[in-house]
């Protein structure tokens, strides 16, 4: 017994310090699909690039809208609009495994898809999962603390045995069903007794593709949370540029769930724990632009501090959103950095684009996290929206500020639950 656990501790030692991936210790890694990229089946052939990055860019704004705060002790009633999330990945339930194609979602907790005998279904690729085949699945007791949680039933035993969940969203459509624990199978590591959600009705706009949401929030039904009992409490991910070409890709966008080695170079911010606890909360201070820094805070009252968890990190929207005024000072400085003769934007989403040959030079760019620089390059400033016209990849908002997908490209992010840290690394994530 001894020997063989000494045996595991030198071949961890070896993998630690094995140069090259910075997946270390106890980790696993999956690939994330882009829904954009030719390779998923969200892929639309008929639409150009511009316009599938329009539709991103504009999913961006609806999802904003959702960041808007959860009504007190409904976290399982979010208030979410179904049609969001830009990755897909691969997960597989029970036993015999049963694959799924599921959006990644780091703004909900408890995953959840479609069950048979659904009583309301929408369509999507492949075939429905059947609890009653799989030796693994085990309903939620009415009476657990789990149940207690995720039902929004007050006396969760009166009506059925079992424990039922129910997913509200915003625009009218929920998802409901049994609260249950199953096997999963992700990469290439065998769960236990994870707790989802398996659906037997669904109602509204749903897209007719994915087989369910994997939850990647922040609380303690997500999917992260309860690969506690697996690997430490971390998950990364490190997103490569928006599929621009419509040729099969073979490099992917990686997500690591465990422990990773940062290495040197890394910055860290902390998470602030904000209700509801499903969104990953940083202090926003400010912003740089060459030299000239903008803070959030309009020091109008100095003796004012500044609000802790202003603005979340989320890998589901496109667009990165910054509180109104910020956003204006921003745009000016970048506007007068830059210099040359601004364009319109042919779709109508972006406030300041630029024909892609006139910007020669980019100023640097850095946003400014409590304890943390990140500095950004131009492909997490500037999107190209049409074949010569690039635009500045940040919107306004009057809700909450959300740092999103492109802002986040080419770096490894690291959302450290167990000591509520986030850390960007810049990386080349295709060479991951
Ligand atoms: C999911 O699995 C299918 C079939 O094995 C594979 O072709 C596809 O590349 C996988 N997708 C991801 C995102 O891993
Ligand atoms: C749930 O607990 C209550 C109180 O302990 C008990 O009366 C009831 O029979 C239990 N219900 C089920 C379905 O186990
Ligand atoms: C789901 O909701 C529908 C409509 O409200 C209801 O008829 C059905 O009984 C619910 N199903 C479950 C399993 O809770
Ligand atoms: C912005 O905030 C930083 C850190 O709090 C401070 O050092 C700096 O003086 C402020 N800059 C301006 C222009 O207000
Ligand atoms: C400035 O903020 C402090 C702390 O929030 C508050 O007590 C004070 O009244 C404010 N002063 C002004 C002039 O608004």
């Amino acid at each position: 017994m001894a020997l063989s656990s000494l045996a595991i501790a030198i071949t961890l030692a070896i993998f630690s310090t094995a140069g090259g991936s910075p997946v270390s210790g106890d980790s696993f890694t999956i690939n994330l699909l882009h829904r954009d990229s030719i390779d998923s089946p969200f892929y639309d052939g008929s639409m150009s690039f511009s316009q599938r990055l329009g539709h991103a860019l504009r999913r961006s704004f609806t999802n904003a809208k959702r960041f808007k705060s959860h009504q007190k002790g409904s976290t399982y009633q979010a208030d979410i609009i179904p049609d969001h999330g830009e990755f897909l990945l691969n997960v597989s339930y029970g036993k015999p495994s049963h694959k799924v194609l599921a959006i990644a979602d780091t703004g909900s907790d408890l995953s959840w898809m479609q069950c048979k005998p659904c009583t309301k279904c929408y369509k999507h690729k492949g075939s429905l999962f059947n609890p009653k085949s799989s030796s693994t699945y085990q309903p939620v007791d009415c009476n657990s603390t789990t149940c207690k949680a995720i039902s929004i039933d007050e006396k969760p035993c009166s009506s059925l045995k079992t424990c039922q969940f129910y997913e509200s969203y915003a625009d009218g459509s929920f998802s409901n069903g049994t609260v249950a624990t199953e096997t999963i199978t992700l990469g290439d590591r065998v769960l236990t007794n994870i707790v989802f959600g398996c659906s037997f009705s669904n109602d509204g706009v749903f897209q007719p593709t994915w087989a369910g949401i994997v939850g990647l929030g922040g609380g303690d039904y997500s999917l992260v949370s309860q690969l506690r009992s697996f690997v430490p409490g971390k998950f990364s991910y490190c997103l490569i540029p928006f599929p621009v070409t419509n040729e099969l890709s073979h490099k992917s966008s990686k997500m690591t769930f465990g422990d990773i080695n940062f290495g040197p170079n890394a910055v860290s911010t902390p998470l602030v724990p904000v209700d509801p606890i499903t969104y990953y909360y940083v202090t926003l201070e400010g912003i740089s632009v060459g030299n000239k820094r903008l803070n959030i805070s309009d020091h109008s009252n100095s003796s004012k501090p500044l609000e802790k968890g202003n603005m979340i990190v989320d890998s589901g929207t496109t667009l990165t959103m910054l509180p109104e005024k910020l956003y204006n000072k921003f745009e000016t400085a970048l506007k007068d950095a830059i210099n040359v003769r601004t364009m319109k934007d042919p779709q109508k989403v972006l406030s300041l684009c630029y024909r892609a040959t006139k910007v020669t030079s980019v100023p640097k760019v850095t946003i400014h996290f409590d304890g943390a620089d990140v500095e950004l390059r131009r492909e997490n400033l500037f999107v190209t929206v049409s074949k010569h016209i690039v635009c500045l990849a940040f919107a306004p908002t009057s809700n909450l500020p959300v740092m999103g997908n492109l802002a986040q490209i080419n770096f490894l992010v690291g959302f450290d639950l167990d000591n509520k840290m986030l850390s960007f690394k810049r990386t080349d994530c295709e060479k991951m």
